[in-house]
């Protein structure tokens, strides 16, 4: 039998063992055992040896040199800005994203855009494929429409799971981005554990990233993600890659977002949108029209909320329904939104305003499958809670944000005036904003009617009367 090539370490302790164990028994921590090579890449091992040779020396932070990150677009102007500009070389980045949510799409349509920005001559892309053959990603790009364009020639496709392969392909083709998809389904060959083990995802993005380092081949990963964020993979991952994108929206609606959660060369705040159409992920034209539903505003239980992600303001529809509760405990259920900020509305509704709500079935969510999480969406979400509760409309045209304190009282929102001008080009017609403090007064917007308001109750006042 070979000599094995790994060994489980504990990742609390770092006691090393043979065979995995469910506890470790240095430390006899519960499930920490991660299975590790034992020999260093030889990338690695060239790397230390030749600061063996040259020497590290500190150097001051003002004699370092200046280098400007180059960015390389890739055509696909929401994928550029939510990564800041394009791709940057070296740069390692990992898209996650529940299964089907579009993530190969997502990846082919960047592949073509490198494709068809064109370049050095040889390939501009290589895209390493372990979830589907060869068969069905000509399918894609088929349905896409990239099999006639440049794409069809630029593009290569490599349907291969050993990264020690896929590196040493790469490095013959040298393309201008390598694709990994998905980083679940890659293997080192030293590793006895299973394709998508936290061991088999480490040790394949830590020799993709050696490769993207030594060459400046940016490299972008697919890793699968489920509903609750809590697949191990991509997870241990995130600490290894520059940038970490995810893909979200309903799965059985057409808009998806695409969010950086960590970005080394850019903000995390920028957000793309997109829509999935028969061929393939299409650029929104109206962002900001997107999460809106349409024409039923007046409905009781629905709100606008005038959100920002970025520099991006975002109108988004806050849906509420108040019931009472059958039997046990009262249902809460959200989507797109902090389950602790409905708590914490419900209570303020309550004591601060009157509204008593705590009983009932609760169930909010966001238009769209979109998800936000600023303090913004409190003042909407209140608002959509009483107003399904009363049964009561607020009026059309309508929209809002603010913070709600524990005191029932009302704060600033950052951006409000962008958030506000993009609330008038849209038709709005009357905001309730918080009133502020004499510093940020609330601006004043052509064509809209400013409703500035101190309070929670006096915003259901303004909003709903009553
Ligand atoms: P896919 O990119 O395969 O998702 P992932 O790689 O994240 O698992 O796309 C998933 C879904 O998108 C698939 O169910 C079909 C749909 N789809 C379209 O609606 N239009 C298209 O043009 C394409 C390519 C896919
Ligand atoms: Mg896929």
């Amino acid at each position: 039998m070979a000599r094995p090539q790994s060994r489980y370490v504990c990742q609390a302790c770092g006691t090393s063992h043979l065979r995995w164990e469910g506890q470790c028994r240095g430390c006899s921590a519960w499930d920490t055992l991660v299975e590790t090579l034992v020999q260093a890449s030889p990338e690695r091992g060239a790397r230390r040896a030749a600061v063996a040779r040259e020497g590290v020396a500190p150097q001051s932070l003002a004699s370092l040199s200046s280098v400007d990150v180059e960015r390389r677009p890739t055509g696909l102007g929401e994928f550029d800005r939510v990564l800041g500009g394009g791709l940057v070389p070296g740069c390692i980045i990992l898209l996650g994203g529940e299964p089907g949510i579009g993530k190969s799409t997502l990846v082919l349509e960047a592949a073509a855009g490198v494709a068809a920005r064109g370049g050095p001559d040889g390939l501009a892309v290589l895209y390493a494929s372990g979830e589907e053959s060869v068969g069905q990603l000509r399918l894609r790009a088929a349905r896409l429409g990239l099999l006639d364009g440049p794409a069809g020639g630029a593009v290569s496709v490599l349907a291969e799971t050993d990264v020690e392969r896929i590196v040493e392909a790469a490095r013959g083709a040298a393309p201008r981005l390598l694709i990994v998809d998905s980083v679940q389904t890659v293997t080192h060959e030293g590793l006895e554990g299973p394709a998508g083990s936290v061991g088999q995802v480490r040790e394949a993005a830590a020799r993709l990233a050696d490769f993207a380092k030594s060459t400046g081949t940016p490299v972008l990963l697919v890793g699968h993600v489920t509903k609750d964020g809590s697949l191990a993979g991509p997870k241990a991952l995130e600490h290894l890659v520059d940038v970490v994108l995810a893909l979200e929206g309903d799965r059985y609606g057409p808009l998806r977002i695409l969010r950086a959660a960590k970005n080394r060369f850019g903000s995390t705040e920028e957000v793309g949108v997109f829509e999935m159409a028969g061929s393939g992920l299409a650029e929104v034209a109206d962002p900001a029209r997107a999460f809106l539903s349409d024409g039923t505003q007046s409905a009781p239980g629905s709100v606008v909320a005038a959100t920002l992600e970025g520099s991006r303001p975002l109108l988004v529809e806050v849906q509420a329904l108040v019931a009472p509760a059958t039997a046990g405990n009262p249902r809460r259920t959200v989507g797109g939104l902090d389950p602790n900020r409905l708590a914490l509305l419900v209570a303020v509704l309550g004591r601060r305003a009157g509204i008593a709500i705590a009983t009932h079935d609760l169930y909010a969510s966001l238009v769209g499958g979109v998800s936000v999480a600023e303090p913004a969406l409190d003042l909407p979400l209140a608002l959509a809670l009483t107003s399904s509760h009363r049964d009561r409309p607020v009026a059309r045209g309508t929209v809002a944000c603010g913070e709600v304190g524990l005191l029932g009282e009302l704060r600033p929102v950052a951006g409000l005036e962008r958030r506000l001008r993009e609330a008038a080009r849209l038709g709005f017609g009357r905001a309730v904003v918080p009133a502020g403090s004499a510093r940020d007064r609330p601006p004043v917007v052509e064509g809209l009617e400013i409703v500035a308001v101190g309070t929670l109750r006096e915003a259901l006042g303004a909003a709903l009367d009553l």
